[in-house]
């Protein structure tokens, strides 16, 4: 009998990949998504066939414990939350909901159905924010920017005090930000490489961003789930850093970007918008994956240059598809 895996927020980025990652090693994929009036299934197209849907959401304790119950999941992967740090000024106590409560909502299921099912928590390197120290370590103190990051901090030390209360597998992946194709527009990264498809097809003249200064340790979606999964095969439940151990500025990411489709050079078309500037900023993440390259053997496959060039080269495909031909 192969391994069941349940996944909170399989219609995300990282959900999508991670179920493509678990059916390919023969698990039992079962997708808790909250019901909707439309179809949220974009991303995870290509193998709705494959995944058991059950319906949920983090905001219900109800149907956490219900699910855990009715599924029987050997991993919970707890990947659902509230994730776009500009929204959670707008919406602070929703994001504390989702991103922090909703944590220990999945954890009480787990611990009251069976605890010795393994649970991981998608905890983020915005939890850094104005950092203590260069590179960011397991160590390192927290300082987070945004209410994102202060739930997150939540969601780390519940999932960290679920472990030692009760001696679970609990275990939190503290991921440095991690692109795709099937990133949501609104983050940084997609929306230059549309926003650069856009101009490559003549449907746009110009990109609005904010800070253009920032630095990310930016790595590929689909290298960060295997390290989730890699969490859950030890034998200690421990925390990781994951990330490329490498930074760049959003301006650097334009400049190849731009350089991909052939358009020259970002200044002829980036505009800097106040209104995408953040009230507080996290100004430069790096992250040290020392401790996953030793202990989980894991390390990037993808660069940050390949990195760009896939996703400039997906949405231009992407738009040009939609396009009259000869376009
Ligand atoms: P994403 O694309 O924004 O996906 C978020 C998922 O959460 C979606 O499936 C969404 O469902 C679901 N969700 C939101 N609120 C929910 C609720 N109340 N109940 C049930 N489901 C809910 O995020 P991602 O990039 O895949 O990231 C996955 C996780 O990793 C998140 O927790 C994020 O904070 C964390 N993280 C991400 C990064 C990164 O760079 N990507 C780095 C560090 C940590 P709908 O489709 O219905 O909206
Ligand atoms: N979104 C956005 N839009 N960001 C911009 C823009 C813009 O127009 N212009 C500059 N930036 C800068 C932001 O100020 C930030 O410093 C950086 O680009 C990255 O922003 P995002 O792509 O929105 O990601 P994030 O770093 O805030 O958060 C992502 O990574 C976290 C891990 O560190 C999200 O995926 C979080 O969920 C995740 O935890």
């Amino acid at each position: 009998m192969g391994k069941t895996a349940l996944i909170t927020g399989i219609t995300g980025q990282d959900g999508s990949y991670l179920a493509e990652l678990l059916l390919g090693m023969g698990y039992r994929v079962v997708g808790m998504t909250r019901r909707t009036s439309t179809d949220v299934h974009e991303r995870i197209r290509h193998i709705v066939e494959d995944v058991e849907f059950v319906s949920g959401d983090l905001l219900d304790q109800t149907s956490m414990t219900k699910i855990v119950a009715d599924t029987k999941p050997d991993e919970v992967y707890n990947l659902a939350a509230q994730s776009f740090v500009p929204a959670s000024w707008m919406q602070p106590v929703l994001t504390g909901e989702f991103t922090a409560l909703g944590v220990t909502r999945v954890l009480e299921a787990v611990r009251a159905v069976d605890p010795k099912i393994r649970f991981y928590q998608a905890s983020s390197s915005e939890m850094f924010g104005k950092v203590a120290e260069v590179p960011q370590r397991e160590e390192t103190p927290f300082y987070p920017r945004s209410p994102y990051g202060v739930a997150k901090v939540y969601g780390h030390w519940i999932t960290v005090n679920y472990r030692e209360s009760y001696d679970m597998f609990a275990v939190s992946g503290i991921l440095f930000n991690h692109e795709s194709p099937r990133r949501g527009k609104e983050f940084v990264t997609r929306k230059i490489s549309d926003g650069v498809a856009r101009i490559k097809l003549g449907l746009a003249r110009e990109l609005r961003l904010g800070n253009l200064d920032a630095q990310r340790d930016w790595g590929f979606a689909g290298d960060y789930v295997r390290a989730m999964w890699l969490m859950l095969q030890q034998e200690r439940p421990e925390d990781y850093v994951i990330a490329t151990g490498r930074t760049h500025s959003v301006r650097e990411f334009c400049r190849i970007a731009f350089e991909t489709a052939g358009l020259g050079s970002y200044e002829e078309y980036v505009k800097v918008d106040p209104r995408f500037i953040r009230p507080a900023e996290v100004d430069l993440l790096i992250g040290d994956p020392g401790k996953a390259k030793r202990v989980l053997n894991w390390a990037p496959e993808v660069s940050f240059e390949q990195l760009v060039q896939m996703m400039v080269e997906a949405d231009i495909d992407r738009i040009r598809a939609t396009l009259p031909t000869g376009s």
